[in-house]
């Protein structure tokens, strides 16, 4: 019982009986109810927001507004007149508002409880990105699995998650929420959240729905520039965009939340391509679709309705099922059905998708949250260790010369410094919004907890972000009597998630002077990097002796982070996201083309020089690239063998490898299978990867690594649009990331 997952998604007759038998007792207005979504509380106005925010700062309490009803909601909600709500954790006052909507509306329809629970509910795990660098899709859905638990505990029917956006662009902030740039990874780590989200068995005794979102491509905003024009080819979104959603769908997703961006000139929220012949006629996913926040009277600003009841209009068509916040569904579907332009099918057919949800989830049987329940579960230890887990797995070695990693834990004296050394609130990370700064360790807690007190010279050398007071010499001073510097560097938790795009990406404030004035002590420099993103560090790379990237790792960030700094672990996270040399590479990627002058070919020689795609002041390759990290062990890669050199189309490819640990310490390898297709009817990607593996060897142990990929993964989107998997020569790795690796051959006949 412990592994079943509950499916959102397939028809089940007794369910639509029961949907049907519904809908024929209900009036057009508790039909068009059903599709309205709002967050129950009123945002404070301008001036009262600065204040809590500013008081927040200072306190380095979490921001939390005065709570106040929206006028008329339990009116409304008495009237049948809302379906959904969201942004709302406290079950007492959600219990309220589900009894009007269970004891008091005409037919009891429950409310469903939305929550944006990203990473972590209460129990803050690190960012989806840093997450998605442990490879271990079974740890992420115990991690997506305790989420739920604690999220449910507190009234959560719906998780707004798992993000599954494709991001090659390390400006778009909201990169951090997701699993990186490629598709297969993507997939996996979709399958385990919404595997995790929808679990069987949570100690509330109710259900969770997964929401992937956002459909689609938002992460392709031109110039990483948030809820910026999306304009990709129908290739590249049925081949890298798409395929995390449909992994999602096939673990059971029954719902998914529609982008804010354009797609080729057509709104995410209104387009057809996506919404109708992908969803519907395709994958036949009778799920339902929730609009992104007030993404439908955006359509206004986008330029194709003129007004909000044209744009309700062009939605509820478009084949979008519930509106979130803004009120085109509420002031004008009824308007709309009476005048002829909406069938009263079609709104009849959101409303049975929203019910469906509702019934599968049991909402009819058990509308109410246990309030005495989160005393018991929030923060549980078990989920605290899992979470220091995921913090381990999730952090990335990128340097260590001289092996100065790990440090001995006794003897010496280390300078802690820079602005994230102790800054509570930014181990969170975005998109956090019931987790605490007070329930977050930073490093210097951790280091505190291990070394003696005088072992210890802390200072913070400059602010995060912004030119407030900074006190380099004050940092440098701290470094006289230690023998190792700590510098913990990076971007403050606000700087990436939504509306937190960067044009630079480097240090922010005088951070990079700071880690100048720290390499002119010539003392042994350890970097430990914070970040939402992938920044561009060629100068702090140089600098750094060793470079751990620690991302926002959450509540456990600083035992984590302590953890691998004294080789209590070693590292074993990889990138998921290559890291660019500088900002005009972007976007950088390993799945790139190979074009037709490519930097590894002749070129063509014209004005005497070879003319390649290059660039003429810098190099092609990222400064790190996708599925690199460093361990404190080394890995010998031999003995590929292709088991399979000859497939048929719906035969598996078997290719193995041995791995053995050649260094001194245990640890774990992420152990990656890329392919080529040699020629192809469109052009095919100089690799792609098509598997994985996380594993554990001992000092000197030596293992056999086996992957099966089902000739099927191999394909592409042809000329035609079609899914096809063409035959003729493969070229295959096996390697410890995008650019090394035992190469083979094989084909597909
Ligand atoms: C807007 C964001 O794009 C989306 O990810 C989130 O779920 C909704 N707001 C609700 O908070």
């Amino acid at each position: 019982m412990k592994d079943e997952v509950y499916r959102y998604n397939d028809l089940d007759p007794a369910v639509e009986a029961r949907v049907d038998a519904l809908l024929a007792r209900m009036t057009l207005a508790e039909k068009i109810g059903q599709l309205v979504q709002t967050t129950p509380f009123v945002m404070p106005d301008p001036d009262e927001m600065q204040r809590v925010i500013e008081q927040a700062q200072q306190t380095g309490q979490p921001v939390q507004f005065m709570q106040r009803l929206r006028p008329g909601l339990e009116d409304r909600i008495r009237a049948g007149g809302i379906g959904s709500i969201f942004g709302i954790n406290d079950g007492a006052t959600i219990n309220a508002l589900q009894r009007l909507a269970v004891e008091e509306s005409r037919l009891g329809i429950p409310l469903i409880v939305g929550n944006d629970v990203i990473h972590g509910f209460r129990t803050i795990f690190p960012i989806p990105l840093a997450e998605s660098c442990t490879w271990n899709p079974a740890l992420l859905e115990r991690a997506a699995r305790a989420a739920a638990e604690e999220a449910s505990a507190c009234g959560t029917d719906w998780i707004f998650a798992p993000m599954v956006d494709i991001a090659r662009d390390g400006r778009w902030g909201r990169i951090a929420e997701g699993a990186g740039e490629d598709p297969f990874l993507g997939a996996a780590m979709a399958r385990a959240r919404v595997r995790g989200f929808q679990a069987g068995g949570l100690r509330s005794g109710r259900r969770v729905a997964a929401c992937p979102k956002h459909y689609v491509g938002y992460g392709a905003a031109e110039a990483g520039r948030d809820y910026n024009t999306v304009d990709i080819s129908e290739r590249t979104l049925r081949d890298v965009y798409l395929p995390p959603f449909k992994a999602a769908f096939d673990a059971g997703a029954g719902s998914v939340m529609s982008a804010f961006n354009e797609i080729a000139g057509i709104p995410a929220t209104i387009n057809p391509l996506t919404l109708r012949t992908i969803l519907r006629d395709e994958w036949s996913w009778p799920g339902m679709v929730v609009s992104d926040y007030e993404a439908v009277a955006e359509l206004i600003q986008h330029g194709v309705a003129a007004d909000l009841k044209e744009a309700g209009r062009l939605s509820i068509l478009a084949g979008l099922d519930m509106e979130m916040v803004s009120t085109a569904f509420a002031d004008h579907l009824a308007e709309l059905v009476a005048e002829g332009a909406v069938p009263e099918s079609r709104v009849e057919e959101a409303a049975r998708r929203v019910l469906r949800l509702k019934v599968r989830l049991g909402l009819f049987e058990r509308p109410y949250t246990d309030e005495t329940l989160p005393a018991h579960l929030i923060l549980c230890e078990e989920f605290r260790s899992l979470a220091l887990e995921v913090a381990r797995q999730s952090m990335v070695l990128l340097k260590n010369a001289g092996n100065l990693l790990p440090l001995a834990q006794g003897g010496r004296r280390l300078a802690v410094v820079g602005p994230l050394a102790d800054a509570r609130q930014d181990m969170l990370g975005t998109w956090a919004f019931f987790g605490r700064a007070e329930d977050a360790e930073t490093v210097l807690d951790a280091l505190r907890l291990r070394l003696p007190e005088d072992a210890i010279f802390h200072a913070a050398g400059c602010p995060i972000v912004g030119d407030g007071p900074a006190d380099i010499a004050g940092a440098v001073a701290a470094t006289q009597a230690a023998d190792v510097i700590i510098a913990v560097v990076g971007e403050s938790a606000n700087m990436s998630g939504e509306a937190r795009s960067r044009m630079h990406l480097g240090l922010p404030s005088r951070q990079q002077a700071l880690m100048d004035a720290l390499t002119a002590t010539g003392k042994p420099l350890v970097v430990v990097l914070m970040s939402g993103r992938p920044l561009v560090i060629p100068r702090l790379a140089e600098q750094a002796d060793a470079l751990l990237v620690a991302w926002h790792a959450g509540i456990r960030a600083g035992s984590a982070v302590a953890d691998l700094l004294f080789g209590a672990v070693s590292p074993s996270g990889k990138l998921t996201t290559s890291w660019p040399a500088a900002e005009g590479q972007i976007p950088v990627y390993y799945a790139h083309k190979n074009t037709g002058r490519p930097m590894t070919g002749a070129g063509a020689l014209q004005f005497a020089e070879p003319f390649k795609s290059r660039y003429i002041d810098g190099p092609n390759e990222p400064l790190f690239p996708f599925g690199f990290g460093l361990s404190y062990t080394t890995f010998a890669y031999r003995d590929l063998r292709v088991e399979t050199p000859i497939i048929g189309p719906e035969d598996i490819l078997v290719v193995s490898a041995t791995i053995e640990n050649t260094g001194l310490r245990p640890a774990e390898e992420v152990v990656q299978l890329y392919v080529r297709d040699l020629v192809g009817s469109v052009t095919r990607p100089v690799k792609e990867l098509k598997g994985f593996r996380r594993m554990a060897l001992q000092p000197g142990e030596a293992q056999v690594v086996r992957f099966e990929v089902p000739a099927h993964d191999l394909g592409f989107h042809g000329p035609d649009m079609k899914y096809v998997v063409e035959p003729g020569a493969f070229a295959v790795w096996i390697g410890p990331n995008s650019v090394e690796g035992l190469e083979g051959r094989f084909e597909v006949r």
